[in-house]
């Protein structure tokens, strides 16, 4: 489900020509979010560029491209690996506002047949990379990207350079548990600090800076990164969760095995009974953004009641029990320095800003392409 508003008519398409340069411009962009990070699309751009896709797709299903990234796991850009996944490691949908988020509870009601009765759970959106981390007998053996869903890449050179994913256990559990690396700010810092020093370039931003670490097999350096777990799944038919738990307790059972989660996050996870109650908390969870000491990117409400969870089912993409509610776009002020015209990475000459340095949201920027 997706909801559509007036802010990215921007990009409505309306042709053939202009869908396809879109699906372009959205491998062009996603490519560089799960590479290199020098993405000419900010996150919002990205997000309504995706909607309008999705907006003209919906209106011409005959034209709908094969090759199209919007039936795709991460768009279809994440590296795929050879390591298969338990079970496919799903993204997540996104809702902009309250009444997308409202109309993503009436999907659920509609899936379900009747109103959910388990309550919801509120967990802050961590902007990092997905990762499944395999625990037996208690041993942290293998960490995996998540790729493209079904299969993802084996970075487990990484164990034991991640805070929060202990290489052993409190107990002999065997265990898959599913979450987000990310740098928080003040390892951030440090991890440019340590790049400078050995004359390195500093990451574009925390994300991207995890993605490249996680992938990075021949650095002559360490650097730590942290992880939040937001799921669990049982492995080699071990089981790990008490029967029928809620996803709040499945968490709290990760968290006592030392792993650390969302709940552990200064956002915190909070189980409320209904949307109402979920908007406030994501309101007050974006009120205390900038204060996080990790950057997050939205807030996710998911179906408490893992049975609720089952009936409400999976789509290829995402699952339909859980919704991410993006957070806007951080704005920041600076002074416009220049314009010079460059040639993009499409080859398209392109007027580019000259900025003074200004951060926003863990990234120092200079510069701007501008849109014609
Ligand atoms: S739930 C099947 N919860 O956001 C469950 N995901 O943009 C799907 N993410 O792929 C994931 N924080 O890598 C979940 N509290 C959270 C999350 C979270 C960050 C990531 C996750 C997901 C991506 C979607």
């Amino acid at each position: 489900m997706t909801t559509s508003t007036a802010v990215e008519a921007q990009f409505r398409m309306s042709d053939r020509t202009e869908y396809e340069a879109a699906l372009q411009r959205l491998r062009e962009a996603s490519q560089a979010y799960y590479g290199d990070g020098d993405s000419a699309l900010d996150d919002a751009s990205y997000d309504r560029l995706r909607l309008a896709v999705l907006a003209w797709e919906g209106e011409n299903p005959t034209e709908v491209s094969a090759e199209s990234p919007t039936g795709l796991v991460a768009d279809g850009a994440a590296p795929a690996g050879d390591v298969a996944h338990t079970t496919r490691l799903l993204s997540l949908d996104n809702v902009f506002d309250a009444e997308g988020l409202v109309a993503w509870g009436a999907s659920v009601q509609r899936r379900l047949g009747r109103a959910p009765e388990g309550g919801f759970t509120v967990e802050p959106k961590i902007d990092g990379a997905a990762v499944a981390a395999r625990y037996r007998a208690g041993r942290l053996v293998q960490i995996i990207t998540r790729g493209d869903g079904s299969h993802g890449e084996d970075v487990s050179h990484v164990i034991g350079q991640i805070d929060g994913l202990p290489e052993r256990l409190a107990g002999a559990a065997t265990v898959e548990v599913r979450g987000e690396v990310a740098f928080t700010q003040e390892q951030f810092e440090t991890a440019n600090e340590v790049r400078t020093a050995h004359g390195a370039q500093v990451f574009a931003n925390p994300r991207n800076g995890a993605a490249g670490t996680l992938r990075a097999k021949d650095r002559p350096y360490r650097l730590r990164m942290t992880f939040w777990a937001y799921g669990v799944v049982e492995l080699d038919g071990e089981s790990f969760l008490p029967a029928g738990c809620t996803h709040a307790e499945a968490l709290a059972a990760v968290a006592a095995a030392g792993v650390r989660t969302t709940a552990d996050s200064p956002a915190g996870l909070r189980v409320v009974a209904d949307l109402a109650e979920a908007q406030q908390r994501v309101y007050e969870i974006a009120g205390m953004r900038a204060e996080l000491p990790v950057g997050i990117d939205g807030v996710v409400v998911k179906l408490d009641d893992t049975a609720e969870q089952q009936s409400a089912g999976f789509g290829t993409r995402f699952p339909y029990w859980a919704i991410a509610v993006k957070l806007p776009a951080v704005e920041r002020q600076t002074v416009l320095q220049d314009v010079v015209w460059e040639v993009g990475r499409t080859g398209v000459l392109a007027p580019t800003a000259i900025l003074a340095p200004v951060e926003i949201d863990g990234s120092t920027v200079t510069r701007a392409t501008l849109l014609l």
